[in-house]
């Protein structure tokens, strides 16, 4: 395969600094409380991620952390913002609860008109991935079914929903990533899904990047591309020549430290689609 030139298109993301965060509690199996985190470390590594969007010419609007709740840092989780439109996240965990007031208001202080209160839990962004043509939808772990049904009919885009299964990979933007938003293409890791939506994904997407297993391991799925450069975990390094076969550039990021609270690129980074 000749990989094509690709097009990146200018992306609006918001952020938010890791100013608060900490390993104080487990909610997932990445996260270990006695494994101490070294925050100015922490904080290094998101400035690079930052710098990196600024640098390829996107974006970037900060959260302000607010203490006390130590995984803010993972913006993606705290809405999902579609055509303008936003569907706030309603948490799975108490522990993060609040943050999805905090992301409502930033929206309603920021011009977004139509803010959406969620009935159901669903993580943002964790568990939803916007292509072309579908809404990617992850459950099993926190984001639930009738969340999904919430999505469609709030968007008016077809929801398609995913089990995952193992607990690893808790929210679908560790098992999925979007490469191309116009063109409907994926990279994942089957390993993550059910049965039945490997089939799924198989017939949406036939012609996805398939993950392995230890880079899918080192989070590498949780990457976030503007359609030419896409940014992942460095140790995910057997992604990097399929993503270069394509014609993408991969571009390797260390969130180290963030990993301790089960969280890279895709995790920090909340995409907020414009109206088209
Ligand atoms: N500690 C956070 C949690 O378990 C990590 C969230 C990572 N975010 C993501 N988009 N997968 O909720």
């Amino acid at each position: 395969m000749t990989p094509h030139a690709r097009d990146a298109a200018p992306r609006r993301y918001l952020m938010c600094p890791p100013e608060h965060f900490r390993v104080t509690y487990s909610i997932n199996p990445w996260m270990d409380p006695a494994k101490p985190v070294e925050l100015p470390l922490a904080v290094a590594q998101w400035e690079d991620l930052r710098d990196r969007y600024l640098a390829l010419g996107h974006t970037v609007e900060l959260l302000d952390p607010r203490p006390g709740l130590p995984d803010m840092v993972f913006a993606a989780n705290g809405a999902t913002v579609v055509d303008g439109r936003v569907l706030g996240a309603r948490f799975a965990y108490a522990e993060r609860t609040p943050e999805a007031e905090a992301h409502r208001e930033w929206f309603a202080a920021h011009g977004f008109p139509e803010i959406h209160e969620p009935e159901h839990v669903n993580e943002g962004e964790g568990d939803f991935a916007v292509t072309s043509s579908w809404i990617l939808a992850g459950r099993g772990f926190r984001s639930t079914s009738a969340a999904h049904d919430e999505a469609q009919e709030f968007f008016g885009r077809p929801v398609v929903g995913l089990d995952l299964v193992d607990p690893r990979y808790y929210h679908l933007d560790t098992a999925l990533a979007v490469l191309d938003d116009r063109t409907d293409e994926v990279m994942y890791y089957p390993g993550a899904f059910s049965p039945g939506s490997r089939a799924v994904l198989a017939r949406l997407f036939p012609d996805a990047l398939i993950a392995r297993e230890p880079d899918a391991a080192a989070l590498g799925l949780n990457a976030v591309s503007d359609g030419r450069h896409v940014l992942l975990p460095q140790a995910a390094q057997g992604l990097f020549e399929p993503l270069r076969a394509r014609g993408f550039d991969p571009v390797g990021m260390d969130l180290g430290e963030l990993l301790k609270g089960g969280g890279s690129v895709k995790c920090c980074t909340q995409e907020l689609r414009p109206r088209t």
